[in-house]
This record gives C-alpha cells, structure tokens and sequence, in this order.
C-alpha cells in the first residue's frame, strides 16, 4: 500500500476533508484487514517523487499487487503514471475523498488509466475494500 505526499498528516491535515483518522491508525487498519484476509501487507508513506518511483519499480520487478493513492501526483505526475504501466500485478487507485465534488483541478486523474479500478470518496475504508478485493485477484 503505497502512500503519496502529504498522506503522513491525516488526522491533522483538513479533516473536514480527510476525516480524523491518523496516518498510524490507517496503517494498523490496513494491518487488521491483511490479517484478516491472510494475505501480507506493507504499508508505505513518502513525500519524495523518486521514492515513489522506487517503491512502484520494485513491485513490478516483484509482481507484487498495489494499492495506490499517488495524492497530489495523481493530477500532474507523468512519471507516476509511466512507473504504474510497468506493473503486472493488479493496481488500485485509492482516493479517501471524493475528488470529482472538489476543484476542477482533481478531476484528471493520471493513473486512473492504468488502474485496474478506482476508490474514491469512501474514507480510510477505501483502503480496506481495495485490499479485499486484491486478495481475491491475486497475481
Ligand atoms: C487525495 C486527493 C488528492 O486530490 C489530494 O491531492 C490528496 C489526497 C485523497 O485521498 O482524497 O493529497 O488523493
């Protein structure tokens, strides 16, 4: 579960928008839910492009599944978007609000082409259901 910028201050940041989750309560959610579906999980967070870059490289040299919210990147980020094509295993884009009620600016998203399907608007549970279903789609 790949986290892109400024994800690491839910709770704080704008939770009129982001709700009031912690980043640390996420990551024990995620954590339950994999224990409970048995399968593995590694939750990960980065504010830095080339560390994202990184991590999605090593899941397609792995062909390991992954639940995306690129954040910001998912409006601008070509690069991000060009990382997610190299995966084989299945991608989830996961967005905790509803982009398409917001700025015009969210409405494109660069990795929604790429994606094997999108969550969005549901909160932290979007993670959870993302999850679920790529434990039912292995690779
Ligand atoms: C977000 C939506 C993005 O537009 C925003 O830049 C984020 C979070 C979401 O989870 O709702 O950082 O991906």
């Amino acid at each position: 579960m790949l986290n892109g910028p400024n994800l690491g201050r839910l709770g704080t940041r704008e939770p009129e928008v982001y709700g009031s989750t912690t980043y640390a309560d996420l990551v024990e959610l995620c954590r339950r839910e994999a224990a409970e579906l048995g399968v593995e999980v590694d939750v990960r967070q980065t504010d830095h492009e080339g560390e994202m870059l990184g991590w999605l490289h090593e899941a397609a040299d792995s062909g390991t599944p992954v639940v995306l919210n690129p954040a910001a990147w998912t409006h601008y980020s070509i690069a991000v978007r060009d990382a997610c094509s190299q995966l084989t295993a299945p991608l989830v884009e996961v967005h905790i609000s509803n982009v398409h009620k917001r700025e015009e600016f969210r409405q494109h998203s660069y990795i929604s082409a790429v994606a094997d399907g999108t969550i969005l608007g549901l909160g932290v549970q979007g993670y959870a259901l993302a999850l679920r279903w790529i434990a039912t789609h292995p690779a």
